[in-house]
């Protein structure tokens, strides 16, 4: 192993010593055992309390700050495994032999290669869209491309697209003189291939699940490109997930350190219980839908501020500080104003959170060669202590996964606005293990809301109100 990244390994070992001995790792006995449905829980706003579904894929101990996947504590898959592995980890329930592994690795290598994806995706302005839209919309050009599912799947294909002015095509109804070229489509209508399976099955199969997990990362290196004006990057099948990632990303082949710290950061943000956007993937999966709509959701949840949108408000928000002088006159204003501090705070977590533990001596260890690195994180670290005497522990308001990713994203030169795609290309394991193990016992999420609206109201006809 380099040197330096046996140092990264050497901070996350100290990182796991420190967490177990200021926590102890023991189950929540109400949320760790299997129930008996109907089952009774005490539901708040947002569904805090309600319990969508049990899950042998992960676990999150919020009182004690305590992450597993499969059983396994975060801290020794950060300190001794890879995002492969974990995606293995996630998807099988257990970590994979060597042949396991290297077969998962061939079709991460073969699946990343989505060219005729990224040229249907260069046909849309990706450099003006939010960057998780454009994620989302590669979602859908790979669906069309692989699942052949829609219903008029015989129907044509981008691909075949071939832009011209809209009056050299027969419209069914009358140009309305559109300044946009309307598409035309040459060549005969594709028929379903032979042996692509029809319905909706296949997609939850474990191929898919490699296949959308890996092109995820072909995607938002294509988006990287774009949004900065280049072309994609096909990816090197001599890098690994994470190394590939920057590569395609930045057009650089990263440095070992890199390549770790990315790997550790892609293991950290690969699976959460049941948060927002995973339960909106799991909702999507629930009705039928398939693997392709499913991490579409997911990337459409987790796009919020709230949520993973919050790593990339982080940036902004040491940057709106600009220094760590500023920090009381900064926080004193946030609070009178009823902000939310992003980075800050955790429906589950009243405690450190465990992915921070391991982000912030990252982020310290990255601060060494990075001025600005070390800038934003002497801000960040005046804040989490302002935060921390402000709010006092009793609150269990604690940095959470964001509060130092975006200072580590932004050591490797990745651009703020990819923070949080970054974030999605980690967490499509999680989703896509937690989907294919939900369909086995599917049954569609329809909650219920309480009406508190009136009865009997007398319709008015227009003329009378
Ligand atoms: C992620 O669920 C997951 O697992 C998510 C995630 C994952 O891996 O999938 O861990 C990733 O989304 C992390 C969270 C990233 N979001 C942020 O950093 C945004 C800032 N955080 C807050 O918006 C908030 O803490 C949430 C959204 C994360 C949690 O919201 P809750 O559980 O609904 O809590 P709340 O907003 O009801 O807050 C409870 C109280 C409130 O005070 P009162 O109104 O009761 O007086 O705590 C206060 C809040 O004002 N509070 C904060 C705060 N977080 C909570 N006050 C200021 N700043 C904050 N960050």
């Amino acid at each position: 192993m380099h040197e330096d990244t046996q140092e990264i390994t050497d901070l996350i070992l100290e990182a796991t010593a420190l967490a177990r001995k200021e926590t102890s790792a023991e189950p929540e006995p109400d949320l760790t055992r299997a129930v008996r449905w109907p089952v009774e829980c005490t539901v708040g706003p947002g569904l805090e309390g309600a319990i969508a579904c049990e899950s042998k894929v992960g676990y999150v101990n919020g009182t004690k700050g305590w992450l597993i996947y499969r059983g396994y504590d975060i801290f020794d898959l950060c300190a001794h495994s890879s995002y492969e592995e974990t995606s293995y980890l996630l998807l099988k329930g257990k970590l994979p032999l060597p042949p396991q592994l290297s077969s998962l690795k061939h079709r991460f290598t073969e699946y990343r290669h989505l060219p005729d994806v990224k040229r249907l995706l260069m046909s849309f302005p990706v450099e003006k869209m939010n960057s998780m839209a454009a994620l989302r919309l590669g979602t859908n050009l790979m669906r069309q491309k692989q699942t052949y599912r829609d219903q008029n799947a015989s129907g044509p294909h981008l691909e075949d697209a071939t832009s011209t002015d809209e009056d050299s095509i027969p419209m069914e109804t009358q140009p309305r003189g559109e300044r946009s070229a309307v598409y035309e489509f040459r060549g005969k209508r594709h028929q379903r291939p032979k042996g692509v399976e029809r319905g909706l099955r296949g997609a939850e199969g474990l191929a898919s699940c490699y296949h959308i997990i890996a092109g995820v990362s072909s995607i938002a290196g294509a988006v990287a490109r774009l949004r900065e004006g280049h072309l994609p990057i096909e990816p090197d099948p001599n890098l690994s997930h994470a190394g590939n990632l920057i590569y395609m990303m930045s057009g650089r082949k990263p440095t070992p350190v890199e390549e770790r710290v990315m790997d550790i950061a892609l293991i950290l943000h690969a699976d959460h219980g049941m948060n927002a956007s995973t339960f909106a993937a799991l909702v999507v999966a629930s009705t039928l839908s398939d693997i392709y709509f499913s991490v579409g959701a997911g990337i459409a949840a987790l796009n919020g501020p709230l949520h993973g949108g919050a790593n990339e408000q982080v940036l902004y928000q040491l940057e709106e500080i600009g220094s760590p002088d500023n920090v009381d006159e900064w926080f004193d204003a946030a609070r009178r104003q009823k902000r939310k501090i992003a980075g800050f705070g955790h429906r589950v977590y009243k405690a450190y959170d465990p992915r921070a533990r391991i982000l912030k001596p990252l982020a310290h260890y990255l601060a060494r060669t990075n001025d600005r690195a070390r800038h934003l994180l002497e801000i960040a670290e005046v804040l989490e202590k302002k935060v921390a005497t402000s709010f006092g522990d009793e609150r269990g308001i604690f940095p959470n996964v964001d509060y130092y990713s975006g200072i580590v994203y932004g050591a490797l030169n990745i651009p703020p606005y990819m923070f949080t795609t970054v974030f999605a290309v980690s967490r499509t394991a999680g989703w896509t293990a937690r989907l294919r193990e939900y369909l086995r016992k599917n049954r569609i999420f329809r909650p219920r809301g309480v009406y508190t609206g009136t009865f009997d109201r007398e319709y008015t006809p227009m003329e009378d109100r």
